[in-house]
């Protein structure tokens, strides 16, 4: 696995192809409760959808991404955002609760990601978030593999994604000095409106980004035409296999 992605994050292209980011992530929000007054951290804000929402409910949020261009969208809500990655993080005891949506999976190495959360929360702070769990994405990653391995090259070693499941990231979490409230795996099949191709173009640079320019768009091509019979249902829709960890955790120490 590549320790850091490559994908270039364009907040345009992700409003247009990855909307359903955000609007399916209310359950998580829902999950974290936020309160009037609490200091709460986006961590992986995005394009700052749900850091909106967390500032809605009175909670006063910042919202942090390694992406440039989606901590710009999300000051140009009003958003107080800054460009770090998660494994860059300097908090110290400053929230009383860390939360983030789909964004956890792209950050490694956990264990360090972990320690750095559990370092920005207050003491008997909550950790509460969703990222992509045990056999996410199985099949596309399938069909990645079959398409690059017919060119030589190997998928999960080129892989920036992370699917925990419940044990192995429960296990990570008390580690670092977390009691782990409630982990949960969430199949959840999604619906992608603007079809596979611009998943791929959105996600997935990782793996066809290596190609030769030439070859990139005839290897989408040959994803897609394996993903067909699988994940496009009978209405011509693509539902891509998404599978969810949720979780709630509280700073023990
Ligand atoms: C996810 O949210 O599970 C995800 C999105 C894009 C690429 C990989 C995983």
């Amino acid at each position: 696995m590549g320790e850091i992605s490559r994908q270039h994050w364009s907040a345009a292209r992700y409003a247009e192809t990855a909307h359903f980011v955000p609007a399916l992530g209310v359950p998580v929000l829902e999950l974290l409760a936020p309160q009037r007054g609490e200091h709460i951290l986006d961590l992986g804000c995005g394009n700052g959808e749900l850091t909106e929402k967390i500032a809605a409910a009175g909670a006063v949020v910042v919202g942090v991404d390694a992406a440039p261009d989606m901590v710009a969208a999300t000051r140009a809500r009003g958003l107080d955002a800054r460009v770090v990655a998660g494994q860059d993080l300097a908090f110290d005891q400053t929230f009383d609760a860390v939360f983030s949506n789909a964004a956890l999976h792209w950050m490694r190495p956990p264990e360090k990601i972990l320690a750095n959360v559990h370092q920005a929360l207050k003491p008997g702070g909550r950790f509460v978030a969703e990222m992509g769990g045990h056999n996410n994405i199985a099949a596309i990653i399938v069909a990645l593999s079959a398409v690059l391995g017919r060119r030589g090259l190997d998928a999960h070693r080129l892989s920036p994604w992370y699917f925990p499941s419940a044990p192995a990231y429960r296990e990570k979490l008390e580690a670092v000095g977390f009691a782990v409230d409630e982990i949960r795996i969430v199949p959840r099949p999604t619906p992608l409106a603007a079809g596979l191709e611009a998943w791929l173009d959105t996600f997935a640079e990782d793996f066809l980004g290596p190609l030769p320019p030439d070859d990139r768009v005839a290897a989408r091509h040959e994803v897609v035409a394996l993903l067909r019979p699988v994940l496009m249902d009978e209405h011509g829709t693509w539902v891509a296999d998404y599978v969810r960890l949720r979780f709630r955790a509280l700073r023990r120490r």
